[in-house]
């Protein structure tokens, strides 16, 4: 099978990793891919969001299936493009990518259908939206721009004045289109987990739950990042709370995509929070959660290119046995991150790997990395590599992780040193 993968971070690397593991692959395309992916894929020079590009690219090479990696293109539209021209695609169609390029329609599709989430309002007027805050008793409130906003349009504003700051803010246009609605919710308390599934559209497939690491700096502190690490499976996700999250929150989902035939074919996620009154749904994504991914492909034993076909063709149900097997061991993955991140950071940086070095059971996975003129591996971004590592237990896999990313130099690297070991990540 020829496949072209979209996107260019850790989590399409590990995506191409793993898909490389797969017999029936022949030819593995990426656009744009990374220097990491390139030893995997044939890299081909089209960016993620440019939807004309990939479609032609698609239909003139043929390809088999078209996996994506990031939110943008499908809220472009590239399923719905690719669907026209017969391509089977890996990713949901824009009405399905509404559950995550949409809060509000997120929100009010988990209110039809009596998904637990926290409380909420909707508002396209600043005015009203600051009305409804001042009537609200004083106390935390989550404000979020409705759209896509890579990350930055969520504010958890610990007070009413905070609140109204973050409308204004996230409506002044900071956002641009993203924050032309508001959605105003509850704050929830609790852990969280990341629980991802594989969609065909009439079938959700659970993979194994997952944690990762969103604020930058040790002891959960500092601001949110795209994530600095994550670990699988999270043991303190009980079997208790595996029904739980079955019955009250899996299947009345499915229930719900097939009833408002939203074709979702692609990876589900959902983030979970475990509330004192039980699991809740704090946001859905449209794709593969990064870092999760780094750590989730090196469990997984089914074959990545069997259950993607199987999920762009409808055909989950044909799966043998519909589990997903996974091996009877633990993953973590260390983000290495550029100083600076989340803010401004700088980039060229020169960046020596551990090459030679005979690590087993980790890898590598690159982010923001690039070829300068000279031909080096260089940074280009604020996430730049992602250190994989799977163990017979969570130990192993944090010593196999940290020893190869203390083999990795670049100037101004950081990352943290406590994944799946913070204290909030014991429920
Ligand atoms: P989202 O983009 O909706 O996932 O939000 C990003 C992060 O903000 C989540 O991972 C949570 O940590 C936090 N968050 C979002 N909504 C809520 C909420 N209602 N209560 C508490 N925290 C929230
Ligand atoms: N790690 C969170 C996300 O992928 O959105």
């Amino acid at each position: 099978m020829k496949v072209l993968l979209v996107g260019s971070g850790g989590r399409e690397h590990a995506l191409a990793w793993k898909l490389r593991q797969s017999p029936k692959l022949t030819q593995l395309y990426a656009a744009p891919g990374n220097p990491g992916i390139g030893e995997l894929a044939r890299l081909v020079p089209l960016k993620a969001a440019d939807v004309d590009g990939l479609v032609a690219f698609a239909e003139r090479e043929a390809m088999d299936l078209v996996i994506v990696g990031p939110e943008a293109p499908l809220a472009l539209g590239l399923a719905d493009r690719l669907e026209e021209r017969d391509i089977p695609c890996f990713g949901p169609k824009t009405k399905g990518a509404l559950l995550e390029s949409s809060k509000k329609f997120a929100k009010d599709f988990m209110a039809r259908h009596g998904i637990p989430t926290a409380a909420y309002c909707a508002f396209t007027s600043e005015d009203e939206a600051r009305r409804y805050v001042k009537s609200l008793p004083e106390g935390p409130l989550v404000v979020k721009a409705d759209g896509l906003a890579q990350g930055k349009g969520v504010i958890v504003a610990e007070s009413r004045r905070e609140a109204l700051d973050a409308l204004k803010e996230v409506m002044s246009g900071r956002f641009g289109d993203a924050g032309r609605q508001v959605v105003v919710e509850e704050r929830m308390t609790g852990e969280e987990v990341s629980l991802l599934t594989f969609s065909d559209g009439k079938t959700l497939l659970p993979m194994l739950p997952v944690q990762d690491h969103k604020r930058v700096g040790e002891g959960d502190t500092g601001p949110n990042t795209g994530g600095m690490g994550a670990y699988a499976p999270v043991p303190a996700f009980t079997p208790a709370l595996v029904e739980e999250m079955e019955s009250k929150i899996l299947r009345p989902l499915c229930d719900a995509l097939r009833r408002e035939d939203l074709d979702y074919q692609g990876c589900l996620y959902i983030g979970l929070m475990l509330t004192p009154e039980g699991l809740k749904v704090v946001e859905f994504n449209a794709r593969f959660g990064d870092p999760e991914t780094q750590a989730l492909m090196p469990l997984l034993k089914t074959d990545l290119l069997d259950l993607t076909c199987a999920c762009a063709r409808g055909s989950l149900v044909n799966l043998p046995g519909r589990v997903l097997e996974w091996r009877d061991e633990k993953a973590v993955c260390v983000v290495m991150a550029s100083e600076g991140y989340p803010g401004d950071y700088p980039i060229g940086r020169i960046i020596c790997l551990d090459a030679g070095m005979p690590f087993q059971n980790s890898w590598v996975f690159h982010a923001g990395t690039a070829r300068n003129e000279q031909g080096e591996l260089v940074t280009a971004g604020g996430r730049v590599l992602s250190v994989a590592a799977r163990g017979a237990t969570l130990d192993e896999a944090l010593t196999r992780a940290y020893t190869r990313a203390e083999n990795i130099r670049f100037e101004g690297c950081s990352f943290r040193r406590d994944i799946a070991r913070s204290k909030s990540h014991v429920f």
